[in-house]
């Protein structure tokens, strides 16, 4: 039912937005050309108008994907939903109606910030689309984040009054094998591409050197594109993206060339519809019957790439060690209900793979499982809102031999507490990218992250300055 109320809403906001772009348009031109005049390239008024097209029809496009997504969801048996769980997303589906008709709202909380998104040709990122993985696998909060300030409040159509310029570039899309691993060998080209692109038909990039531009990079190494990490360190991060703001899941305290850039680290994808479905057969307050958990790769004999082992040999170790042992349920092999065992585990293991971070940190935190970080030096993602040091553990890769001693250390004496923290529905829903902003998400947190840089908005500096 919630649902329903939900996806109503969705479907009336194209209308609204196309409405309003209308609008603005028409009084614009009508006010003598405002915005018109002050542009030097031609065929920006032209691009204008085939934004709003454009808009209405990716929107349409969104909006008839949530619907089917819905209906799906509706087949399933939802007897099982516990109280806490309705009772969070009818607060959510309140919280969005009052977000919808109240477009101050949160423009109040994050300073007034506005965003621009670039209508790019559909080469640099729709087109991408027609492989159905590309908005649901691990690196998706690139399409995740793009369609969300499409619908968002910070959203504007005036580039004039933007703090901020998206630029929509797709790089993880292009799957070389059903594994999911990634060809991002074509990412730094496509970025060029796009800016290249961007400064011939808007005139923002050059005054600020692209310091004012927000990116995605949501793979392994983030904009050093590749998944080893020495060939990631040596390429760097390309230089005309060196300026600008990126968003990455990569992350880790200590120096490292592949953030040398202003960065926010965001969490990897992972469906929300998917988590609730889930949650829906396994509440979080269920009966959590396997101690630990983890399922993913773990070679026995890991190869040796030029010097490097998969993990550190982090997972080598833990198969060696605790394959066998009752307590720990270790799987190998790729099972699509994953999930569920998830939410029936008390401790998720959340290993390095190549890079440290991993979709399991998302999952663990949504369904209720402490997460177990074995990963050093790792920078978690939202570390200033989320708070990581009460709703998990941390693991020296070191320690891993010694993982059965400090989990059932944890379970002897903070267990409860932990968990009871991971159930507050604020932590779990605060790495979920929902398909609308909701307060707290993923999203959210984002638009809060580019709040507190808006000193480098030219806009905001110009106005001071003046
Ligand atoms: C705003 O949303 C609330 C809750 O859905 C509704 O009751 C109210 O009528 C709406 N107000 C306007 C002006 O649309
Ligand atoms: C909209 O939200 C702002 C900020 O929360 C509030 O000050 C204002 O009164 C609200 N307006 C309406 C019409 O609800
Ligand atoms: C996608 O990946 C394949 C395999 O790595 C590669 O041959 C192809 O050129 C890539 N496509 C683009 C547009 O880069
Ligand atoms: C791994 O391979 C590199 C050469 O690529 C070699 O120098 C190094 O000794 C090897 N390490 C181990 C532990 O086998
Ligand atoms: C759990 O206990 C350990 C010490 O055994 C402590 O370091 C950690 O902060 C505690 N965590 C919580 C959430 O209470």
């Amino acid at each position: 039912m919630v649902e329903h109320q939900q996806q109503q809403q969705i479907k009336r906001v194209p209308r609204a937005r196309g409405f309003y772009v209308r609008m603005k348009l028409l009084s614009t031109t009508k006010n003598g050309g405002r915005l018109v005049p002050q542009l030097e390239k031609k065929g920006f008024f032209y691009r204008y108008c085939k934004w709003v097209l454009w808009l209405s029809l990716s929107l349409y496009f969104f909006s008839s994907f949530l619907i089917s997504n819905h209906n799906e969801q509706q087949n399933k048996p939802t007897t099982s939903l516990s109280t806490t769980h309705f009772s969070t997303f009818a607060s959510r589906a309140l919280f969005e109606s009052a977000a919808i008709n109240n477009t101050t709202q949160q423009g109040a909380l994050f300073d007034g910030l506005k965003i621009y998104v670039y209508d790019l040709p559909p080469k640099y990122n729709t087109d991408w689309l027609k492989n159905e993985r590309c908005s649901t696998h691990l690196f998706a909060s690139e399409v995740a984040i793009h369609r969300t300030l499409l619908t968002s409040d910070a959203l504007t159509v005036d580039p004039y009054e933007a703090d901020f310029f998206f630029v929509p570039v797709y790089v993880s899309c292009n799957f070389s094998t059903i594994n999911g691993f990634p060809a991002i060998g074509h990412a730094r080209s496509l970025i060029a591409s796009a800016i290249d692109y961007v400064r011939v038909e808007y005139p923002f990039w050059d005054r600020s050197h692209g310091a004012d531009h927000v990116f995605v990079a949501a793979h392994d190494f983030a904009s050093c594109f590749h998944t080893m990490e020495d060939v990631a360190i040596s390429d760097g991060i390309p230089g005309f993206l060196k300026n600008s703001i990126v968003l990455q899941t990569f992350g880790v305290k200590h120096h490292h060339p592949c953030q040398e850039v202003e960065n926010v680290v965001i969490p990897p994808y992972v469906s929300p519809g998917k988590v609730r479905a889930t949650l829906e057969k396994s509440p979080i307050t269920g009966r959590r019957d396997i101690f630990a958990f983890f399922r993913g790769k773990m070679e026995v004999h890991p190869k040796n790439i030029s010097g490097r082992f998969y993990s550190k040999r982090v997972r080598t170790e833990l198969w060696r060690k605790y394959n066998g042992d009752r307590r720990f349920y270790l799987q190998r092999h790729r099972f699509a209900g994953y999930q569920s065992e998830i939410a029936r585990s008390k401790f998720c293991l959340c290993p390095l793979g190549w890079a440290p971070w991993s979709p399991r940190l998302v999952e663990s935190v949504a369904l209720g499982c402490v997460p177990v970080i074995i990963a050093d030096g790792i920078r978690l993602p939202f570390d200033d809102v989320v708070p990581w040091a009460e709703i998990s553990v941390n693991v020296a890769e070191k320690d891993v031999g010694k993982l059965a001693e400090i989990l059932e250390h944890v379970a002897a004496t903070n267990l409860t507490s932990i968990q009871k923290n991971l159930r507050d529905p604020r932590v779990r829903g605060a790495l979920l990218f929902s398909d609308r902003v909701q307060e707290g998400d993923a999203t959210w947190n984002v638009l809060s992250a580019l709040t507190a840089k808006l000193a480098r908005s030219h806009r905001r500096s110009r106005v001071s300055s003046q």
